[in-house]
């Protein structure tokens, strides 16, 4: 393959002058080694997928996707791959082996075309299914991408993780200055496997870098392109908006099919983001992780769960995915089942509180067999199962609650926007809305009060007036609205547990 020297324009924008590398300066595509598809066949010949879940570290594993599938999702992506890790594995003794845990062969379940996990017959499958690598090295890429080619239908490269370990690694966003990596990347997959290449990336500031990039992605061999409509920066408490132009630019200025990613939390997002965007697909993560049943539609009407104002209940949620767990052969990580719980029951959590630590303790019993292995999983599960139903009975519940439940409120729309509920049940799986950061500003007079606050109570507390010196709680909680939602705090945390887990392997 000839190296690519790119050749440089120059454009300004608000932040200074944006280095472009010419498209011409990169070389020609190539013919592939195997017969290949051309994008818009292969894009087809996997049903033209529209309604797609994101891959997600510890989150799109098989259990989830089987879960997501039987809830309208055409097309899953596996959760990301460290490809060094995954290629070299047989290099290295360990007790657990990265390929067992990120892509289980053994079972043949994982990629498999049909599933049989019920009684009834063998309905559910992990098809289509890309699978996900992040990659700095084209060789190793390669080699890990084979491992997988026959148990799937394309393999993405993920051009988007923009965490501080994939700084280290150098690999997802920190690739983003180095279009010419980039494309060797993309390139030898193109040219080498059986299956096409796909990439994810996440956007610049400048639109004409955005489309440039894009138009390198696709010259690489990339046979579908996602566009995470957030540049690199956006992340945590900086999330933010997607940016639907810049995906519906890149739509319109590269050839192959572009799915769009952002901004997907209701039911009704899908379609508007399709319709805004042009977009062949659109993808989903967190959207997916708080309601699994987000893309569901039923035949003829507009909402699968009508009783529910379009929202399924968490429990049955969470009872058919601990059932989907149980049945499967291969195993789940229990980091996965809890990041999961803690997500999907968010809201029910906020009211019954008490039962995070439950689930906190819950564990995946790897000595038993079946069902047995979710078993306090499931415990939890109808322990919560029973208060809900009480809830439901309840006529405070019937009305929605003042203050508002944490997470619950919406900045994304206003109320009731295109049929968009503000306020949702807690025994319903609904979207999450992560507190909006706090300024400095708003950060300095909130500790200033803090501090008022605390000095005026210890002088009451003194003389025994505690009553009646801090009513106002919104003047003072400018540190609760920065503070992340606990929930997450969990997820995070089981998050961490198995990172550590995966660089201890
Ligand atoms: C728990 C979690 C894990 C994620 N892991 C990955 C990953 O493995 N690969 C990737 O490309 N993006 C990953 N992402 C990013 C999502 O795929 C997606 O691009 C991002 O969350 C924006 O989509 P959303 O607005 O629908 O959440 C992850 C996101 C979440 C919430």
């Amino acid at each position: 393959m000839p190296e690519a020297v790119p050749t440089t324009t120059q454009v300004s924008t608000e932040v200074g002058p944006v280095i472009i590398p010419d498209l011409d300066s990169f070389p020609p595509t190539g013919t592939p080694k195997h017969a290949k598809l051309s994008s818009w066949d292969f894009y087809r010949s996997i049903g033209s997928p529209q309604r797609i879940v994101a891959p997600m570290v510890d989150q799109s594993e098989l259990a989830w996707r089987i879960l997501s599938r039987r809830y309208g999702s055409d097309l899953v992506y596996t959760p990301m791959i460290n490809a060094k890790l995954f290629a070299d594995e047989s290099s290295k003794k360990k007790k657990v082996k990265y390929q067992e845990v990120n892509f289980n062969r053994e079972f043949a379940e994982e990629g498999a075309a049909s599933l049989s996990l019920s009684d009834s017959d063998g309905a559910d499958t992990d098809r289509p299914l890309f699978v996900q690598f992040c990659a700095n090295d084209p060789a190793t890429l390669l080699r890990a991408a084979q491992v997988v080619e026959d148990r799937c239908d394309a393999v993405d490269l993920n051009l988007g993780c923009p965490q501080h370990i994939a700084r280290r690694g150098h690999y997802g966003s920190f690739l983003m200055e180095d279009w010419e990596l980039i494309f060797r990347l993309i390139n030898i997959l193109h040219l080498e496997l059986k299956v096409p290449v796909t990439a994810k990336m996440r956007v610049y500031e400048s639109m004409e870098k955005t489309i440039a990039y894009a138009k390198v992605l696709e010259r690489a061999g990339a046979q579908m392109i996602t566009v995470h409509g957030r540049t690199r920066v956006m992340k945590g408490h900086h999330t933010g908006l997607a940016d639907w132009e810049k995906i519906e630019r890149v739509k319109r200025e590269v050839k192959v099919p572009v799915i769009a990613n952002g901004n997907v939390l209701y039911p009704q997002d899908w379609r508007e983001a399709l319709e805004r965007t042009g977009a062949d697909g659109v993808m989903s993560a967190e959207g997916n992780l708080y309601n699994p049943a987000i893309f569901f539609e039923a035949e003829g009407s507009e909402t699968m769960f009508p009783s529910n104002k379009g929202f399924p209940s968490i429990t049955e949620m969470a009872r058919e995915y601990l059932d989907i767990v149980g049945k499967l052969k291969t195993p789940t990580q229990s980091s996965a089942i809890k990041a999961h719980l803690f997500r999907l029951c968010r809201p029910a959590l906020e009211v019954h509180r008490d039962l995070r630590e439950v689930l906190g303790k819950s564990r995946f019993d790897s000595s038993a067999t079946g069902a047995e292995r979710v078993k306090s999983y499931g415990e939890f599960v109808e322990e919560l199962g029973r208060r809900l139903e009480a809830d439901m009975k309840d006529p405070k519940w019937e009305a929605k609650p003042e203050p508002a439940l944490p997470g619950s409120v919406s900045y994304l729309t206003e109320a009731g926007v295109g049929g968009r509920p503000v306020w949702v049940p807690h025994w319903l799986a609904q979207p999450y809305f992560r507190p909006p950061l706090v300024t400095d500003e708003e950060k300095g007079a909130g500790e200033k009060e803090d501090r008022k606050r605390r000095v005026l109570e210890s002088t009451t507390a003194k003389v025994g007036e505690v009553e009646g010196t801090v009513k106002d709680e919104g003047k003072t909680n400018g540190g609760a609205r920065v503070r992340s939602d606990s929930a997450e705090r969990e997820v995070q945390e089981a998050r961490r547990v198995d990172e550590k887990r995966v660089r201890v392997q």
